[in-house]
């Protein structure tokens, strides 16, 4: 949550930084801002609202001309989104702008206050700033950042310019993330490399506990104590179009249509000689065999995921799953321990509560094992063995692509468990594990059918509650679909097990009220439609997502979506289906006038309790 950027180097600084801001805002967009040394003096722009608000502030204050400057995107925490919360902040000598929460700002504001130092906003930030200001003193930057930070709890990835030193630029970082972009002549700082992709695909990453200045020179590398380090360069393994729109209109539907590309990479990094191979990072058979029970410990969509895979494990492997919500799980005192396996899945590898979730569960003897977007984020580093999922930068805050392959190497890791416990033979590991390949091409039917699911998405303009129903495979799936709807349609949804809604539910279902049913799991597929008939009864508008020959009883269904999955095997469905859900929602939220990639109040990457 929030992003920040810095530059040094010959470029126009204000475009750099509004670039790597663009890149940056799916982190928050309630305000952002910017500090640029015009000669020796620092202009600061900022702005409540998204950066469509900063360039016409920009255009109104006249644009900051320099080499040298930070930027900042907001997901407000302490403090209402307004011009004068917006980073960055200044105080004295110096000016920063921080991702993270300082949890001791109040007695620090207090020590400060008492030291004579005033406060302009109501943010956490800003005293960072002053605490900088005070440790300031012989011109040594270096030294006020490690006195700084020794008093900082929480977590922190700070940009800071002093005003005596208009050629360089200084960070920080515990616990927030914080990437340095290494030019020709030229150095970056970022909380995500898309921030300056642009210009080089060359980085390092910045450890907690360190410190890096930007300067002529390029970028210098100092532990806690202000002790020189040595950092190696890394190089980025995306590139530049895959951060960007590449003419779709939204980064949302982009990354929809990416989907069948990124699931056959994802599948193709994983499988060897047609079978799951987990060999190289560490998971063997005999590991498998000795697993008890498994733990999986996501968030949002991640965790929907992980409900996917629980089915799928446990149908499979026959090893008992459980999913859990991770901001529960890391407070709830767990009975984890050796034997047990703990996957934690995540996009960016930054969520605060799953990366609480994987330390709780090393620390009680568990082994870990991530399933993370972000090759180089704190969660894959943390755990103990990592499957990178390949979907590549997701912009959009709605999480699309990486579900399905977090989905797609979740159901790998299933066929290897239940080959590895032996009860399944090496054949139907191989028939399995085809099957899964033929997934991207079912993805592709499914969003050829973008059309069909804008018509049903027409369907819903006035809608204002709906819910969402299936069972098995079909239920894990509604609660992702009902989520991505929710989240950037506003539409009151639920998702409910087929089964359950008439213990209670059933009695919120009126006339026209829409049900979006997922119908493609033959096995529950009588009970399903049973389900539907009774919404039906009491004056439901149905919607359902089904096979091609799925039959219903005249009138129980109003709307239809038939899918043709090209003969998968019923658990593999939702890789496909997925994506007309997401299409739904896409669609609905655009039509409602709303921007589907920046939705109210969220930010990608919450890397807050
Ligand atoms: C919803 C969404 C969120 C994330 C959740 C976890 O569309 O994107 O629910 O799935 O915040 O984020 P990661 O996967 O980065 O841990």
């Amino acid at each position: 949550m929030c992003g920040i950027v810095g530059y040094l180097g010959s470029r126009d600084c204000t475009s750099v930084l509004m670039d790597g801001l663009e890149k940056l805002e799916y982190r928050g967009y309630d305000s952002a801002g910017i500090a640029v040394f015009e000669g020796k003096e620092i202009k600061t722009v900022k702005t409540r609202g998204k950066l469509s608000a900063m360039k016409e502030k920009l255009e109104i204050e006249g644009r900051p001309i320099g080499h040298c400057g930070i930027g900042h995107t907001r997901w407000a925490t302490h403090g209402e989104p307004s011009d004068v919360n917006s980073h960055p902040h200044s105080n004295g000598r110096v000016t920063i702008v921080h991702n993270g929460i300082i949890e001791n700002y109040a007695e620090l504001k207090e020590f400060l206050t008492e030291q004579g130092y005033t406060f302009l906003s109501q943010t956490d930030s800003e005293v960072v700033a002053c605490l900088l200001d005070y440790y300031y003193s012989e011109r040594n930057p270096g030294r006020a950042i490690t006195e700084t930070i020794k008093e900082l709890r929480g977590s922190y990835a700070l940009g800071i310019i002093f005003k005596d030193f208009p050629e360089r630029v200084y960070a920080a970082r515990r616990g927030s993330p914080l990437i340095v972009g290494v030019g020709e002549g030229e150095s970056f700082i970022a909380s995500d490399i898309p921030a300056f992709l642009k210009y080089t695909k060359n980085y390092v990453l910045l450890e907690d506990n360190e410190i890096v200045r930007l300067d002529a020179e390029g970028a210098k590398f100092y532990d806690v104590h202000g002790i020189p380090i040595k950092k190696e360069v890394q190089t980025a393994e995306w590139d530049i179009e895959q951060a960007q729109k590449c003419g779709f209109p939204h980064y949302m539907l982009k990354e929809i249509h990416e989907q069948p590309d990124v699931v056959q990479k994802t599948l193709d990094s994983l499988v060897k000689d047609g079978v799951p191979d987990f060999s190289e990072i560490g998971l063997t058979d005999e590991m498998l065999r000795g697993v008890h029970r498994v733990f999986i410990v996501a968030c949002g969509t991640a965790m929907h995921a992980g409900i996917i895979a629980r089915y799928a494990i446990e149908k499979l492997a026959r090893v008992p799953v459980t999913v859990e919500i991770a901001s529960e799980f890391r407070y709830m005192e767990p009975i984890v321990g050796e034997g047990d396996l703990v996957i934690v899945v995540s996009q960016s590898g930054e969520t605060a509560d799953t990366k609480a979730g994987l330390e709780l569960a090393k620390s009680l003897g568990a082994k870990t094992l991530a399933v993370v977007n972000v090759k180089y984020s704190a969660i894959a580093r943390e755990a103990d063995m990592c499957i990178n999922t390949l979907a590549g930068p997701e912009i959009a805050v709605a999480s699309t692509k990486a579900y399905s392959v977090q989905i797609a190497s979740l159901y790998l890791l299933a066929f290897r468990f239940a080959y590895a416990r032996g009860i399944i033979l090496e054949s139907e590991l191989k028939r399995l594990t085809a099957q899964l390949c033929k997934t991207p091409d079912a993805i592709r039917r499914v969003i050829a059918q973008e059309d069909e699911c804008q018509f049903i998405a027409s369907q819903l303009i006035n809608t204002e509650t709906l819910f969402f129903i299936g069972r098995g495979f079909d239920y894990a799936l509604s609660l992702e679909g009902s989520l991505k709807l929710k989240e950037i349609t506003y539409i009151h949804s639920e998702a409910y097990a087929a089964g359950e809604l008439k213990h209670g539910t059933i009695s919120l279902i009126e006339h026209n009220v829409p049900v979006i049913t997922v119908a493609t799991q033959s096995k529950v597929l009588e009970k399903t439609i049973s389900n539907m008939e009774e919404v039906k009864a009491r004056g439901a508008f149905i919607i359902a997502l089904c096979r091609r020959e799925t039959t219903f009883a005249e009138g129980t269904v109003d709307l239809r979506l038939n899918f043709d999955f090209g003969g998968l095997d019923d658990m593999l469905v939702p890789l496909p289906t997925v994506c007309a859900l997401q299409l739904i929602a896409y669609y609905s939220s655009v039509l409602r006038g709303n921007d589907p990639d920046k939705p109210r109040n969220l930010a990608k990457s919450v890397t807050t309790e």
